[in-house]
């Protein structure tokens, strides 16, 4: 299982620090939940911050927009190359075109499925994508309760099976010690943990404990 823990719940007064500390404590991707208070209730951080960042981690990016102008995000992020960029199906209107350019930017396109969003809106933007992100809370904040999305990440995984057989599937959202041995069982390859981690003594324990 690769760990992307969520920058969210770090403690900003000292991010650069958190940064540094989760990456050394065995984080694969550095997840960085961008929101623009329009496809979401909620504001975090924009290419100043998301630079600083880039700055300091020492492993990938994984930049997860919750946006409703994605194009223009994906020009602001695109010079700091993220090892991926994922999007909303659900604020988006062209799905190719998408993730087409984020291809070209050399950064590998993923799509996001709000979790009442039926995973057959993935069968002709599938074969496009590196990653399919499955959403188990309603995305806009961190510390929310995990909704049981296993039928959902099991029709994902046929699917890939099917049209683009090295498509990754992550998970974000809940995700804690007691769901991650079920998550795995499912077919998941990435998850993303925000107040598990960051609300954890030891980094390096909270991400162990996921690495399953
Ligand atoms: C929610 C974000 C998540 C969030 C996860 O909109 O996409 O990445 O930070 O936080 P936890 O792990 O606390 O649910
Ligand atoms: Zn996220």
């Amino acid at each position: 299982m690769l760990v992307a823990p969520s920058i969210l719940s770090a403690d900003f007064g000292i991010l650069a620090k958190e940064v540094v500390e989760v990456c050394a404590a065995g984080a694969d991707l550095v997840h960085v939940d961008v929101m623009d208070g329009h496809f979401v209730p909620n504001m975090t951080i924009g290419p100043v911050v998301v630079k600083a960042v880039a700055q300091v981690a020492t492993k990938p990016l994984d930049i997860h927009l919750m946006v409703e102008d994605n194009t223009f995000f994906v020009d602001l992020f695109a010079p700091l190359k993220p090892r991926f960029i994922s999007f909303h199906y659900e604020s988006e209107r062209h799905h190719h075109r998408l993730a087409q350019k984020i291809r070209d930017y050399g950064i590998k396109p993923s799509i996001v499925l709000n979790p009442a969003t039926p995973v057959a809106c993935l069968e002709d933007i599938i074969k496009y994508v590196d990653m399919v992100l499955l959403m188990s809370v309603n995305p806009g904040f961190g510390g929310q309760k995990f909704i049981p999305i296993y039928d959902k990440i099991r029709q994902t995984k046929e699917l890939i099976q099917k049209r683009n057989p090295s498509c990754l599937i992550e998970v974000d959202g809940g995700v804690n010690d007691h769901n991650i041995h079920r998550l795995k069982e499912t077919g998941v390859d990435v998850v993303v943990a925000g107040s598990y981690i960051f609300g954890h003594k030891e980094y390096k324990m909270a991400i162990k404990s996921l690495k399953v």
